[in-house]
């Protein structure tokens, strides 16, 4: 790593002047924090509780978890939790995390009680996944675009070795990204399959795939939806040959 100056990355550097300084970092989090925070005190700003597109979505990426049930599950940017919701009947206890306080409360307010859910404010930028894991399924769905908008490309590919390195051993990762061709260039189909292809590059094995096509609000998407497995290591037998 050394002469590349990627390290340069994670040093906090202060913006200049003003008593407060604030880092790079730390500007970048308030921006999206503030961000999210206007956009759930507006109440469910992507209707993904109310739309049929959002539930076909949300159904079929249950649909690619196969019934199994997943010890420890981690959801990046649950929002006000309704896959949280949906995801409850397959885990035993969930981590679900947000950027947004008004998301959270929501989903606070919304939750059902049954398993144990652990709704938590947090960037995932900042947090460690190592530190609750290791993690039998990682659930990222709508939420990768955002990071890929707001956060240096080794920041973000940082992130994705962390997630591998905070998997079980056989554990999965979901990943779900919307795709479009419309206004939005967080969504652009060259760069969700760019984040698809780092998880593969970090060292997960794609053990499913689907592209699930619709209209919502009669814009055509289509959602790239992985289901990624980390490989449990094959262990030596000791033979020299
Ligand atoms: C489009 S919503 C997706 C909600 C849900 N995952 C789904 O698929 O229906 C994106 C969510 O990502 C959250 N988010 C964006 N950046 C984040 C970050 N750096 N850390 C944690 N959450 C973040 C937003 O607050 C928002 O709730």
């Amino acid at each position: 790593m050394s002469g590349c100056g990627a390290t340069r990355s994670f040093k906090n550097h202060k913006e200049e002047g003003g008593e407060n300084p604030m880092t790079e970092r730390e500007l970048v989090d308030k921006k999206i924090r503030t961000f999210m925070d206007n956009l759930w005190e507006r109440g469910d700003p992507w209707d993904i509780e109310s739309s049929a597109y959002e539930r076909d979505r949300c159904a079929q990426l249950l649909k690619m978890l196969a019934g199994r049930r997943y010890a420890r599950m981690l959801e990046i940017g649950c929002g006000a939790g309704y896959l949280t919701r949906l995801l409850v009947p397959h885990a035993d206890q969930i981590v679900a995390l947000d950027i947004s306080q008004t998301g959270i409360e929501r989903a606070r307010a919304l939750s059902t009680g049954q398993t144990d859910v652990d709704f938590r404010v947090a960037n995932i930028m900042d947090y460690k996944p190592q530190a609750d894991g290791p993690w039998d399924l990682i659930v990222f769905s709508d939420t990768m675009c955002y990071l890929g908008w707001l956060y240096p490309f080794f920041d973000v590919a940082y992130l994705a070795v962390q997630l591998f390195d905070a998997t079980h051993s056989g554990g999965r990762l979901m990943l779900s990204n919307s795709m479009g061709e419309n206004d939005d260039w967080l969504l652009r189909p060259w760069l969700i399959r760019t984040y698809r292809d780092l998880f593969v590059n970090v060292g997960y094995t794609i053990e499913a795939e689907e592209v699930y096509k619709a209209a919502k609000k009669s814009v055509d998407f289509e959602v790239l939806m992985t289901l990624y497995r980390k490989l449990p290591e094959e262990k030596s037998t000791g033979d020299v040959s």
